[in-house]
């Protein structure tokens, strides 16, 4: 794992300042406070795994920065973005090769969509936004991006849909209860690290529970009067 030299800590203090300033106002899920837990937890999950702690933390707090602003489309705006951020903070040329992997690699692209991480590092940052896709943060994220999206909450009638191609899982127009089997609940059987494994258990029971709930009080069967 070893340490960060002071070099190294100046950028990942400037490019916290860099995503706060970007991030800011954001509403949809991509919030500076959604980079601060996948950073946070990148590092909680490095501690235990091992890789390095320089690229998992750049990694982490780069891992969205595409989506601030362009939502859909071109996929290589990330990695460009990312790069010209590091080269004018003087990052060597492999750090920046890895971290580009990692943003162009680590999204969830519709449930029958293979994703596979090329590194260590890589595997820490995908799990760990996948983390932040699950349990009560999850939850409260899915509802409000189906909420600015203007999805309705739930159909009892309709079906979700497994995905074959990221396009598909793009275009999906389901409902916020049909994301849970669309993507979160398959997270925890897709987590690349052990210990990422041991914490999505515990949250994929919490959404199950919740799950379980909001279908009994959508019918009114919790009531037992
Ligand atoms: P990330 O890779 O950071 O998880 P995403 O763009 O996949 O970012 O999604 C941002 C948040 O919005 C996540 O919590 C995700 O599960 C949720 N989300 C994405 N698509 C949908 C959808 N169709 N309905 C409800 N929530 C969604
Ligand atoms: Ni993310």
């Amino acid at each position: 794992m070893g340490r960060i030299n002071m070099n190294k800590q100046d950028c990942i203090t400037k490019t916290v300042t860099f995503i706060q300033d970007k991030f800011t106002g954001e509403s949809s899920g991509h919030d500076w406070w959604h980079v601060y837990r996948v950073w946070k937890m990148s590092i909680r999950l490095a501690e235990a795994e091992g890789g390095d702690l320089f690229v998992v933390q750049l990694g982490a707090l780069l891992h969205d920065i595409a989506d601030w602003k362009f939502h859909d489309g071109d996929e290589s705006v990330g990695p460009r973005m990312a790069r010209e951020w590091l080269s004018s903070l003087q990052v060597n040329d492999e750090s920046i090769q890895h971290v580009e992997s990692i943003i162009r690699d680590i999204s969830f692209k519709g449930a029958n969509v293979d994703t596979p991480m090329k590194t260590l590092e890589g595997k820490i940052v995908q799990d760990a936004d996948r983390l932040d896709a699950i349990g009560a943060i999850g939850i409260a994220r899915t509802f409000a991006y189906g909420g600015n999206k203007n999805h309705p909450m739930h159909d009892p009638k309709s079906q979700h849909t497994m995905h074959n191609t990221f396009d598909e899982y793009k275009a999906g127009k389901g409902t916020t209860i049909h994301h849970f089997y669309e993507k979160l609940l398959l997270l925890k059987d897709r987590m690349n690290t052990d210990t990422a494994k041991l914490i999505a258990t515990s949250r994929h029971a919490y959404m199950e529970l919740f799950l379980k709930q909001f279908y009994q009080e959508w019918e009114s069967i919790d009531v037992s009067i």
